[in-house]
């Protein structure tokens, strides 16, 4: 079977930029990181991308209320998200905004060709308006009773008590989250996207298999209600770019923002002159569209994203990969309630290998919550890291080191238990590929535990006592580095400080097409400390 390379687009879902990084947001980009930097292993051609997400009514009040413009913030936190990523080792090739001069070009551009094929009607509406402040209300800033379920502190567009979704109009006595004050009914003209006519095209497009079972029973059900007009416009006051034509309007958010993943890549474009933006984007291209996002946001990205992308006559996303959320004791992780962990301080107390590990060791194909618990952390990272696979490269390379003059062995002792590790592979190949981390990590530890058992049962200490300074220690040790060596081969796509931190202990890179080759008659580094064990006792400063 040749090798055929491939060329992919991945994406994670552009963070807001009214707030900093926090492990939920790092769950998303952990998983695609993962799976990026496995693709780059096996030769592919992978660009990934991410941008800040920084229009809205939600940073403009946040400017509002620092005395700062939305510039200001949406900059500053630019630079934060930046270094936020940067530090858990996240590889984006692009880090951009949709505040850019690309997205306003493509925003246009986009606006006019949905103009000239008429997919886009003016129509007038009634929305919940502050007289205090003097703006219409978007659903989050209104609250009031759900008109099915009567629970109070709703929020305008749907009832966390009994799921409903409704119209912010419906809801029971509503009351302006801004003011504190009645809204009134107000009208004003409106733009809407014609995503009705898409059904039939969206409908063959899910079919196709490109989302996770759940996924597309839930835009099974989105089809069966019937899909409505979408509302692309937004009234003044807004952070956003202005309608061209019309007074006072400015485009909804959820429009800019999966635009910025075409303009994001072609600033990407700009700055590398070797990558062809219309080979990622054109119709019926070979390269392949990953989207990597969590539950909340499928409907944006399943039904409205598609949509104006075949409008627009552009390619569709190859596959859209949905996680589901982190909780902390069952309640979803959320700035608002105080109830979070910031990548900043996470960084603070542990390192980036440690929350990548916990991740993977959870992380599945499916949209279910994950729920972090920090004693896991703890007991996860040291059993597994620190007692599996270091230890099985600590007690060898010493002896390499002290007794061998750092030259491993120029024979493999034990044949059928490197080929026995290396035919397990295929399996751990296929569970990455298919985002089952923590399966391959249970699989790789398995691996581990035998690696050590070889170790415990040709016990090389006991062998210098007894016989001094043979080469069969040399061949048993050597024998437990190629193993280590195998083990993070498989591992390097999730812990990748831990990985450039072996790559200099065995003075070798770890690749996965000399995987096979084991590194007879090779000189190693002197043996140092490759990870340091955790302590329960730091990891409680992050919940204060
Ligand atoms: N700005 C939009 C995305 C626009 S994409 C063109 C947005 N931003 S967000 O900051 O709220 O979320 C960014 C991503 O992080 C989303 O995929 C979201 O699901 C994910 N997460 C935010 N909080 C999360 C958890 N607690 N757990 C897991 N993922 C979470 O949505
Ligand atoms: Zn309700």
């Amino acid at each position: 079977m040749s090798f055929s390379k491939k060329k992919m687009l991945v994406t994670c879902a552009f963070p807001y930029a009214n707030g900093s990084i926090h492990i939920g947001h790092l769950l998303e980009q952990i998983q695609a990181d993962i799976w990026v930097r496995y693709q780059r292993l096996r030769g592919h051609i992978v660009w990934f991308i991410c941008a800040d997400d920084a229009h809205g009514t939600a940073i403009m009040i946040k400017a509002k209320n620092s005395g700062l413009s939305s510039e200001n913030i949406i900059n500053a936190t630019l630079l934060e998200h930046i270094n936020d990523f940067k530090s858990f080792n996240i590889s984006h090739d692009n880090y951009h905004t949709t505040h850019s001069s690309e997205n306003l070009y493509f925003l246009k551009k986009f606006f006019k060709i949905l103009n000239k094929k008429k997919l886009i009607n003016e129509k007038n509406i009634i929305q919940l308006y502050d007289p205090v402040e003097k703006m219409f209300l978007p659903d989050r800033l209104i609250q009031g009773q759900c008109p099915i379920c009567n629970k109070h502190d709703q929020y305008g567009d749907n009832c966390e008590q009994c799921g409903s979704i409704y119209d912010s109009l419906e809801l029971i006595n509503p009351i302006s989250m801004l003011s504190k004050t009645k809204p009134v009914l107000r009208n004003s003209n409106h733009l809407f996207f014609n995503l009705p006519y898409f059904q039939d095209q969206l409908k063959n497009w899910i079919d196709s298999g490109v989302l996770q079972k759940p996924v597309m029973n839930k835009s099974k059900e989105w089809f069966k209600k019937g899909l409505k007009k979408w509302n692309i416009s937004r009234d003044a006051p807004y952070f956003g770019f202005k309608i061209p034509s019309y007074e006072d309007k400015f485009f909804y958010v959820w429009l800019d923002a999966p635009i910025g993943y075409i303009s994001t890549f072609k600033n990407l474009c700009v700055k590398n002159k070797n990558i062809c933006f219309d080979d990622f984007w054109k119709k019926d291209t070979e390269t392949l569209l990953y989207h990597f996002i969590g539950k909340d946001i499928i409907y944006f990205h399943c039904l409205f994203w598609p949509a104006i992308l075949d409008a627009l006559e552009f390619r569709k996303p190859t596959k859209i990969f949905v996680h589901g959320y982190v909780t902390m004791k069952g309640l979803k992780l959320s700035k608002s309630k105080n109830s979070t962990i910031l990548a900043k301080d996470w960084i603070r107390y542990l390192d980036s290998d440690t929350l990548r590990y916990y991740y993977a060791s959870k992380l599945s194909n499916k949209i279910d919550d994950i729920e972090i618990n920090l004693e896991e952390v703890v007991i996860k990272v040291n059993s597994d890291i620190v007692n599996k696979v270091i230890n099985l490269a600590s007690r060898t390379a010493k002896i390499i080191n002290k007794y061998f003059s750092n030259k491993l062995s120029d024979v493999l002792d034990d044949d059928n238990l490197h080929s026995f590790f290396l035919n397990c592979s295929i399996e751990i190949e296929l569970f990455l590929e298919n985002r089952e981390y923590s399966e391959a990590i249970r699989k790789i530890m398995n691996l581990a535990d035998i690696g050590n058992k070889y170790i415990n049962s040709r016990a090389p200490w006991m062998i210098l006592k007894r016989k001094g300074i043979v080469k069969e220690v040399q061949d048993v040790c050597s024998m437990g580095i190629h193993l280590f060596r195998i083990l993070m081969i498989w591992l390097k796509p999730i812990v990748p400080v831990l990985a450039i931190k072996t790559e200099l202990l065995l003075r070798s890179k770890l690749s996965w097409h000399m995987m096979h080759s084991p590194l007879l008659s090779h000189e190693i580094n002197t043996f140092k400390k490759l990870f340091k064990r955790l302590d329960i006792n730091l990891i409680k400063n992050l919940l204060i």
